[in-house]
């Protein structure tokens, strides 16, 4: 029987996996542990592991996975920046789960949007306690705004169909803007001119790396706000937390963090956070953190399970894997995928 262990597992995870496993025949072990250099040995005697966002997938890690066998790693999402493909390359394969739900995760932008704006977080609290009291809870009109998305992929542009919903003026910035469509691109810099929110829907790369930063702040209007659902390290938390101190922004609603890894997804509230700008940030009132949590919906997790067994399943009958992705996926001819069906 093909081998499989999972690391990360929650219980809302192995719900949808155990839902779905039984056409499939793997025997599945399911590990608490992230995956890193330390547990990667945990994987000896399997031959595909199920990795997620916050596993830290570098050298290391994928030179002990690869002498303990592992040909494979599935990662049971679409983002892929914890991983170093180069040393994974040739050795062992990566496949991902491209699209699950971008609905979900645009939702999730627009929720804390709404949120953040009409002050939900602290009219929740304050009633709870019976006060009734208005003060400070005035927001603005979302119709007539200007929001300006950065990345128009999949997720960019069901979030952009939301806030046409709203009646807001879109912009956008996206480094291979879709051609013949009706959405308005703008170079980085204008947008972040003309924007009153700036909501963040591309993915983590080299050059996207700290995009929003003491000078793109320096050049957005005063009051800003800053949505930011793709990856943590989009954003240069310090120079954020600078522009939320001197109120050019006005509120930030962020469900990812650079400095994510060891904290989000768990229990931490017995515990003094060593991270004072991430403990500043969430004690500000116009800032809702929320623990990468815009993937969660029961569609999204089933479709995941779903992908991720197909995904599985290609690798153990030795056919093209579909959702296979390397480094030099997209570079020409360097990539094998097309001829072969695999990246190498
Ligand atoms: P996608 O691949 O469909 O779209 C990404 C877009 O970003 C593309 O249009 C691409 O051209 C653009 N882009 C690439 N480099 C750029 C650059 N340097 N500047 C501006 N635009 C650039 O991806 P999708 O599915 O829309 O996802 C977007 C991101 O959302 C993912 O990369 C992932 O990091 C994040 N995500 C977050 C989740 C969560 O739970 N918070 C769940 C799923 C995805």
């Amino acid at each position: 029987m093909n081998r499989i262990c999972f690391y990360d597992t929650k219980p809302y995870d192995k719900k949808y996996f155990e839902a779905n496993k039984d056409k499939y025949g793997f025997e599945i072990d399911y590990f608490e542990e992230k995956l890193n250099s330390k547990t990667a040995i945990m994987a000896k005697g399997y031959e595909a592991v199920v990795a997620f966002v916050n596993d830290t997938i570098d050298k290391k890690t994928v030179d002990i996975l690869y002498e303990n066998g592992v040909r494979l790693i599935a990662m049971r999402c679409a983002g892929y920046n914890n991983i170093d493909f180069k040393a994974a390359y040739g050795k062992i394969h990566v496949v991902r789960v491209p699209a699950y739900s971008p609905y979900a995760v645009a939702e999730h932008a627009m929720a804390l949007l709404l949120t953040l704006n009409r002050k939900i977080h602290k009219s929740y609290n304050r009633t709870r306690e019976f006060n009734f009291s208005l003060n400070g809870l005035t927001g603005f009109d979302l119709h007539g705004k200007t929001v300006g998305v950065i990345g128009t992929g999949k997720i960019g542009r069901i979030f952009i169909d939301i806030c046409k919903g709203f009646g807001m003026n879109v912009i956008a910035y996206d480094l291979f803007p879709i051609k013949d469509s009706d959405i308005h691109y703008v170079p980085f810099d204008e947008l972040c001119k003309q924007s009153d929110i700036i909501s963040l829907h591309c993915p983590l790369t080299k050059e996207t790396f700290h995009l929003i930063n003491e000078d793109s702040i320096g050049k957005m209007k005063k009051g800003v706000i800053i949505l930011n659902t793709s990856r943590g390290a989009l954003i240069n938390s310090e120079d954020l937390l600078s522009g939320l101190k001197d109120s050019i922004i006005g509120g930030a609603g962020l469900d990812v963090y650079e400095e994510e890894t060891d904290l989000f997804y768990e229990d931490m509230s017995y515990t003094i956070i060593q991270d004072d700008i991430l403990s500043r940030m969430i004690s500000m009132p116009n800032v809702i953190v929320t623990s990468h949590q815009a993937f969660l919906t029961e569609e999204a997790l089933s479709n995941i399970a779903d992908t991720t067994f197909a995904n599985l399943q290609e690798f153990f009958l030795g056919s093209s894997l579909s959702n296979e992705i390397c480094y030099q996926c997209g570079k020409g001819e360097a990539c094998n995928k097309k001829q072969n069906g695999k990246c190498f």
